[in-house]
């Protein structure tokens, strides 16, 4: 697939640029900061910008098959879903978080949210774009995240509060499941929870 990664510079993202080339996805890096990427062979191509100014996202955007957001934001939701409706490509991943539904474990959510509320809640206004943008979106709700070796695995369920795994994922993993969601088309409406193996 030809693939606009957003937020390609980050810790997560550069997994994604890494694993998505190593699986023959054509890969096209979208940063702020493109000299952070000179290391990173294998690319397609590399769109220098803010996901914050639509006009360059649109030019990204342009003859991709599908969009993987490594970063979350209402700003870049709102972006991605206008330059992906204006270009007609419709497939696309976004990060989010599991604290934004999530209800337990009790105390960790709560400190959770008092420390990132407007994080969460600009998240929240994110998936919500999304959610009703008419494009085939998956929203992947990630745990708690981590540089640690990659598992291999990762504990993915539909629920608001985890079902099972770890509260702890490395960024790799989350790469490998943002890989494996855009690459299904049966995951498309769906919000995913992504925990740690146990
Ligand atoms: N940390 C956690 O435990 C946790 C849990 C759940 C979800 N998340 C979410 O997971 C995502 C990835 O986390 P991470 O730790 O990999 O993040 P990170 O290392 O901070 O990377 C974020 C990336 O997004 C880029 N970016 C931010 N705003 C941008 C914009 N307006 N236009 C273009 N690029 C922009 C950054 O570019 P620059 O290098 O130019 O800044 C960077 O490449 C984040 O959205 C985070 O909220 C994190």
């Amino acid at each position: 697939m030809k693939i606009l990664v957003i937020g390609s510079t980050g810790r997560t993202g550069k997994h994604v640029l890494a694993q998505a080339i190593k699986r023959g996805h054509e890969i096209t890096a979208f940063a702020r900061r493109p000299e952070l990427l000179t290391e990173r062979t294998g690319l397609a191509g590399v769109h220098q910008g803010d996901a914050h100014d639509l006009e360059t996202v649109c030019k990204a955007v342009h003859g991709q098959d599908a969009v993987i957001a490594a970063v979350g934001g209402s700003r870049i939701a709102s972006n991605l879903i206008a330059a992906m409706r204006e270009t007609g490509v419709r497939r696309v991943v976004m990060t989010s978080s599991r604290s934004v539904p999530a209800t337990r474990p009790r105390i960790a959510v709560t400190l959770a949210w008092l420390f990132f509320r407007e994080a969460y809640v600009d998240l929240a206004r994110a998936e919500g774009m999304l959610q009703v943008s008419g494009l085939d979106w998956s929203i992947a709700r990630a745990t708690m995240l981590n540089d640690k070796q990659p598992a291999g695995r990762v504990h993915i369920d539909f629920e608001a509060n985890a079902t099972g795994g770890a509260m702890q994922l490395s960024r790799a993993d989350y790469a490998m499941a943002l890989l494996d969601t855009v690459e299904d088309p049966t995951l498309i409406g769906k919000a995913l929870g992504i925990s740690g193996p146990t």
